[in-house]
């Protein structure tokens, strides 16, 4: 099935071809119109080309009009103010497009060849994931799977930090302070508390330091108790990462960690330093860059012979580069680490390793005062948050809907909590801070998970009573479009697929939750104007079948979303 805009501008073209051929004008662009009341779509070529075609922009627009193709498509043009062009389409293609849904849609003009490696949530081993990594992970597993939607080849790599100085730390408290039995029942959190432990009394006893740095360097060795110890705190943290991850619907392809690279980390340094780029710096090697790039010299190797985080992601694109056909790399992380990738970015730039690289940040995510606190203070857990979630939705079900079985409840209660965590997030715009509410994320009103949540299963509870009359909607069916109201919500349905580009080209899934929440509020005046039930006949199944169908995109750009639907709630 053709992306809407497509056929829309094969039509355009046909008539822009004839009246300025061999004109180099500005690419043709359609959008979505701004106001339902003029039109479905609107385009501004007129406006945009005036200058390079020495006319005035509603000449060209009247031009257009004049010169337009028969097509089963258009209905008709309307020229508006200084030379906006509106389209109005007609209604039997929105019908034949409506009856269509569900088919694959063709993406053929995007260059998807090769694959596209996208890093998320990558914690810190023996650290339990807080709430940057929460973010982290919820962003990168709905552009994942925007970007596979729309056919690209997706590798998604857990990029976790399982190498570094912590480790010597990690082994000496786990040494000296190590409660076996917490160990047993929450590795990670013990883990923790015993880096705590160290933390402080090394203070005391800075010997402590010298101690940690003689273990990491046993382990760096190949010592073999320390390796076990090593691959048991990446084994203990990786199995409570991926509880949560299954909790969340989240995959990965591979894990290849920071200590993947490390053997590759030589061979950098000696490129850097032969290309000249990377200069030594009182015994380290350091990479200045050119006063206009505005950023601080990166260490690449320490004085002691470390390597650091940047130089692991140097080596990580290399390892890319040559394992994978590259088609971009994507990294989602926090605001806070703008510079590293800035700065690692440049220095492959520089190296001449040509791959398309972006770093799509988010802010950070902040708590409305005291409604969440953690029995420990600042850091935010991960798991503590989602249980909150579901014991809040489950509150609601149990209030809303107290005959369902426990079972049930149970079941909505956690598919309506990760979600309307995954929602509050998905739905911002990533880089705005998002302040984190319990009564705003879990609303039945708003732009929240459980309000489309609701719209979807309310849909299927009209669909089952139509169903119950005998009545088939599979066939083809004509979709009447009488009123506003039916037509508002028809036309907005092949908006979809756009909104599904719009998203990737920007990297912000927030684009498709707008577009879903639009989208519910179309339906909820549709409702309101357009009964479905007690019709004749063929009203009633050009209603319901417009409502499944809506149905059907609200499922599809949820599961973009990481979100899974509901037939009940
Ligand atoms: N482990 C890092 C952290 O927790 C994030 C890693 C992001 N990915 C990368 N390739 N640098 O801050």
């Amino acid at each position: 099935m053709k992306v809407i805009s497509k056929d829309l501008t094969n039509i355009f073209e046909e008539a822009i071809a004839k009246l300025y051929s061999g004109k180099e004008t500005k690419p043709l662009e359609i959008t979505v119109a701004t106001n339902e009341n003029f039109g479905d779509f609107q385009c501004n070529f007129a406006m945009m080309n005036s200058k390079i075609l020495g006319e005035n922009p509603r000449k060209i627009a009247e031009a257009i009009k004049e010169n337009f193709p028969e097509n089963n498509i258009i209905d008709k043009l309307e020229i508006a103010g200084p030379g906006f062009i509106n389209i109005y389409l007609k209604d039997s293609y929105i019908s034949d497009s409506i009856n269509k849904i569900g088919e694959k849609y063709d993406f053929s003009f995007l260059n998807t060849k090769g694959d596209v490696i996208i890093d998320y949530s990558s914690p810190n081993i023996a650290k339990r994931m807080h709430i940057g990594h929460l973010r982290s992970t919820i962003i990168g597993d709905a552009i994942y799977r925007i970007f596979k939607y729309l056919g690209y080849n997706m590798i998604a790599d857990n990029h976790i930090g399982d190498w570094g100085t912590q480790f010597g730390k990690l082994i000496i408290g786990y040494n000296k302070y190590l409660d076996k039995e917490a160990y047993k029942n929450s590795p990670v959190e013990e883990l923790e508390r015993v880096y705590v432990e160290f933390s402080k009394a090394a203070e005391e006893n800075p010997e402590l330091e010298d101690m940690a740095r003689a273990e990491l360097k046993k382990l760096q060795d190949g010592d073999e108790k320390n390796n076990a110890l090593w691959k048991e705190f990446i084994e203990a943290s990786l199995n409570e990462y991926n509880r949560l991850y299954s909790r969340m619907g989240i995959h990965f392809d591979t894990y290849y960690g920071e200590s993947f690279y490390h053997p590759m980390m030589p061979a950098v340094i000696d490129e850097l330093v032969e290309k000249k780029i990377a200069v030594d710096d009182q015994g380290a090697k350091v990479v200045f860059f050119d006063e206009k790039e505005n950023l601080h010299p990166c260490i690449v190797q320490k004085k002691d012979g470390a390597f650091l985080y940047a130089t692991s992601d140097i080596a990580t694109i290399k390892f890319r580069k040559n394992n994978y056909d590259v088609n971009k790399i994507i990294y989602v992380t926090d605001e806070r680490q703008q510079d590293h990738f800035k700065q690692f970015f440049k220095i492959t730039d520089m190296l001449g390793w040509n791959v398309e690289k972006h770093h799509i940040w988010f802010g950070i995510m902040r708590f409305a005062d005291g409604i969440f606190s953690t029995r420990k203070g600042n850091v935010i857990r991960l798991e503590e948050l989602l249980d909150e979630a579901h014991n809040r939705a489950y509150d609601i079900v149990n209030e809303k809907n107290p005959d369902l079985s426990e079972e049930e409840k149970q079941n909505i209660a956690e598919i309506v909590g990760v979600s309307s965590v995954k929602y509050a997030d998905l739905s911002q715009n990533r880089q705005s801070p998002v302040i984190f509410e319990w009564d705003k994320i879990l609303s039945f009103e708003g732009n929240t998970a459980p309000y489309l949540l609701y719209s979807y299963a309310r849909i299927q509870s009209i669909l089952t009573k139509v169903s119950e009359m005998n009545i088939n909607l599979d066939k083809n069916i004509e979709i009447k479009l009488g009123n506003k109201f039916e037509k508002s919500l028809a036309s907005y349905l092949l908006v979809f697929p756009l909104s599904v580009l719009k998203s990737a080209e920007t990297f912000k899934p927030n684009l498709i939750a707008d577009y879903l929440y639009e989208l519910s509020k179309k339906l909820n005046s549709f409702y309101n104007n357009c009964p479905i039930l007690n019709q004749d006949d063929e009203t009633l199944k050009s209603r319901a079948f417009l409502i499944k169908k809506t149905g059907e995109i609200l499922k599809e750009g949820l599961s973009l979303l990481g979100i899974k639907v509901l037939n009940k709630m």
